[in-house]
C-alpha cells in the first residue's frame, strides 16, 4: 500500500479500470540506502550514494556488453506509489497540476525513470550512482544511455504562461 493516502487540495483522482492492459516482468530489484520515501532524495542528482541493482539469474546473460556504456536508463516500479492521481497537489507547489506534468511516483503506471552513472557490474550485480528510490523497489529494465540521442540540451519545463494553460 502507498504512504501518502491523505489528499490535498485541488487532487483529483480517476476510477482505475478493473483490468490491466498489460503485464510486466520484474527483472529483479534495486538496492539503495532508503528504507522509507522521505528519506530518499528527490531525484538522483541529488545524492552520491552508490546503489546497486539486482538481476535475477534468468535475465542475467541479458547484461552482456552493458559495460561498454558509461551511464544507463534504468526502469523501475514505484509500488507504494498511489495509481489514481489525475491532478497532484507537490508539496513544493502553490496549486494542483496535472500528473503527467510531473515527475512524482504517484501515477496510473508508476513507472520511474533515472539516467545513472555505471561504476561496475559483478555477478548479476550492477553498482550504479544516481537513485532515488526506496530499498527493494522493483526493477523493470536497463537501457543504455546515449548522449546523442538522449540529451536535448534545449528543453525546458514550465516555459512561461504554460502551466496555467494545462
Ligand atoms: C520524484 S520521484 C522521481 C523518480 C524518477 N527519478 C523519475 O523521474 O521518474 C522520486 C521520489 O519517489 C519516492 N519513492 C521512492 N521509491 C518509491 C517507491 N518504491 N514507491 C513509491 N514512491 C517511491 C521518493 O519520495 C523519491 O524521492
Amino acid at each position: 500500500m502507498h504512504e501518502q493516502a491523505e489528499r490535498r487540495p485541488g487532487e483529483e483522482t480517476v476510477e482505475l479500470p478493473e483490468s490491466y492492459d498489460a503485464g510486466l516482468y520484474f527483472i529483479g530489484r534495486v538496492r539503495t540506502p532508503w528504507l522509507a520515501r522521505a528519506e530518499c532524495p528527490k531525484n538522483g542528482r541529488q545524492t552520491d550514494a552508490v546503489c546497486t541493482l539486482e538481476v535475477d539469474a534468468p535475465y542475467r546473460p541479458g547484461l552482456q556488453n552493458v559495460n561498454g556504456a558509461t551511464h544507463l536508463i534504468v526502469l523501475y516500479w514505484m509500488d507504494r506509489a498511489a495509481r489514481d492521481l489525475v491532478r497532484q497537489h507537490p508539496r513544493h507547489a502553490e496549486g494542483s497540476r496535472g500528473t503527467f506534468s510531473l515527475r512524482s511516483p504517484a501515477r496510473p503506471n508508476p513507472i520511474a525513470l533515472s539516467v545513472v552513472e555505471l561504476l561496475g557490474i559483478e555477478d548479476g550485480t550492477v553498482r550504479v550512482r544516481g537513485l532515488d528510490c526506496i530499498d527493494g523497489t522493483p526493477l523493470l529494465d536497463i537501457k543504455p544511455y546515449y548522449a546523442t540521442t538522449d540529451s536535448r540540451p534545449e528543453a525546458q519545463v514550465d516555459r512561461a504562461g504554460t502551466v496555467a494553460k494545462a
